[in-house]
């Protein structure tokens, strides 16, 4: 995560809080959304975070100590989701860099199906280049048709070349931030 991306994680975690609730975070890195989040007062925040590095500086920086905190140090693909069925009012996901391979891809849609609140719950997604219709795109892939929720924007300074700012370049950008949600089947409200 680029410091310059802090607008991105403060919308996102704006939405991702929007109904309050419980929250689910998949990598700490800088716990830039983490504190982002930790500002919207939610019921309960999760953390997923895998490596053992980025675990330990969240333990000195206090985090296994908040109130509403829980941190699960482990891979995502080794968490037993079906202990937190129907459980999220807001989920993201960032655990970049990884192998991000089609059946990782997969394999997370069918965790997400299972651990966000049916209806109501979200997850937030955004990407420099990310527009409507690659998220319907997107939406489309799942298992269970996900619904686009909302729309908002931030403002992005993008301060020097990077491979993931390579097409919209150095400058200023508005960068859309979108959240979708699921509508209920009997299958997920197990
Ligand atoms: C790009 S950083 C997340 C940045 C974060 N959004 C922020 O606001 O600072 C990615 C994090 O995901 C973690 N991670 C990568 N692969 C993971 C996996 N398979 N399971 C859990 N955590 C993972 C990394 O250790 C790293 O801390």
């Amino acid at each position: 995560m680029m410091e310059f991306e802090r607008p991105l994680m403060e919308k996102s975690a704006e939405m991702l809080c929007r109904g309050g609730g419980h929250i689910l975070n998949v990598g700490f890195g800088c716990g830039i959304i983490d504190t982002a989040i930790q500002r919207h007062r939610v019921a309960s925040h999760t953390i997923v975070e895998g490596h053992p590095a980025v675990y330990r500086r969240m333990i000195q920086a206090g985090w296994a100590r908040k109130r509403n905190v829980r941190i699960i140090h482990e891979r995502w693909e080794n968490v037993d989701w079906w202990n937190y069925a129907g459980r999220f009012d807001g989920v993201y996901f960032d655990p970049f860099p990884l192998d991000a391979v089609p059946y990782e891809q997969v394999l997370w849609r069918e965790c997400l199906i299972k651990v966000l609140k049916p209806d109501t719950g979200v997850f937030v997604l955004y990407g420099p280049t990310l527009n409507r219709s690659k998220v319907r795109r997107e939406a489309a892939r799942f298992r269970k048709r996900a619904v686009l929720d909302s729309v908002d924007s931030c403002v992005v300074d993008v301060a020097f070349p990077t491979p993931e700012w390579q097409e919209l370049g150095v400058g200023r950008h508005r960068v859309e931030v979108f959240s979708l949600r699921i509508p209920s089947r009997r299958w997920n409200q197990r």
